[in-house]
């Protein structure tokens, strides 16, 4: 049986506007993510990587072209709407871990359990089972400059899933971490998709992209192999 499609986008454009200078970040991108699909994307620095996974995570929108979720156009949505569909299907991970630095690990992994009306008990209770199951059952009353930065991924990455997510964005997520702690970071994501996760992976390291099942290469905003 083939499985469901998550997303899809169709003749994605975005272009954004440096003053006067137009710079073209896609330039016509068709893309379909399955579920459980493990993909990479890669290409160079300024290749449009970010501006992709961004606009795939829901994060930004295209200028031109189409991009469904979950079969529904995601222009269509209110920005209600869409801030539930980021809260509820999609969890993003960044390089930068984007923790809040006056929130402990459990308070920031239970953030989104906040936005989805979770009461503190189930918020409590999910936020350590899942730090717990990334190692770090005794740091969850660390604050962020009290974790090393693998740590600090692990967190953001506890906080990715904690609802649950249909589809899993991590832009770069080695990219601030030396390699050992990075190879740590990637075992967790090669785990998540053995337990039948969907993940969409940036990263400029072959690597690390070799891991995924399927590679799309960027250039210069066009998808050059896939
Ligand atoms: N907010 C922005 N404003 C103007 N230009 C941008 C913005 N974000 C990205 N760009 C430009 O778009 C292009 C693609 O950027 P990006 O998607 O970040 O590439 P990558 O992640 O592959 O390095 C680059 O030329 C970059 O300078
Ligand atoms: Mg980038």
């Amino acid at each position: 049986m083939k499985k469901s499609v998550i997303c899809r986008g169709i003749g994605i454009h975005k272009t954004y506007w440096r003053g006067k200078v137009e710079v073209r970040a896609l330039q016509g991108i068709d893309i379909e993510i399955r579920q459980n699909e493990y993909i990479s994307i890669m290409g160079s620095s300024g290749s449009g990587k970010s501006t992709l996974i961004h606009i795939l995570g829901c994060l930004d929108t295209p200028t031109q072209g189409e991009y469904y979720l979950e079969d529904k156009r995601v222009s269509e949505y209110s920005d209600d709407e869409l801030a539930q569909i980021r809260n509820r299907s999609i969890g993003f991970v960044f390089q930068e871990f984007n923790l809040l630095p006056r929130l402990s690990a459990l308070e920031n992994v239970a953030l989104p359990l906040v936005y989805a009306g979770k009461n503190k008990t189930e918020r409590i209770d999910r936020s350590r089972a899942i730090l717990e199951k990334l190692g770090l059952g005794e740091r969850i009353y660390h604050r962020p400059n009290e974790l090393s930065g693998g740590e600090c991924q692990r967190v953001a990455i506890a906080r990715a899933l904690v609802n649950n997510p249909r589809i899993i964005f991590a832009d770069e997520p080695t990219g601030n971490l030396d390699s050992k702690t990075g190879q740590e970071i990637m075992a967790i994501f090669d785990k998540l998709v053995d337990e039948g996760n969907t993940l969409v992976m940036v990263t400029h390291d072959p690597n690390i992209a070799q891991r995924a099942w399927r590679i799309v290469r960027l250039k210069d905003g066009r998808i050059i192999d896939a």
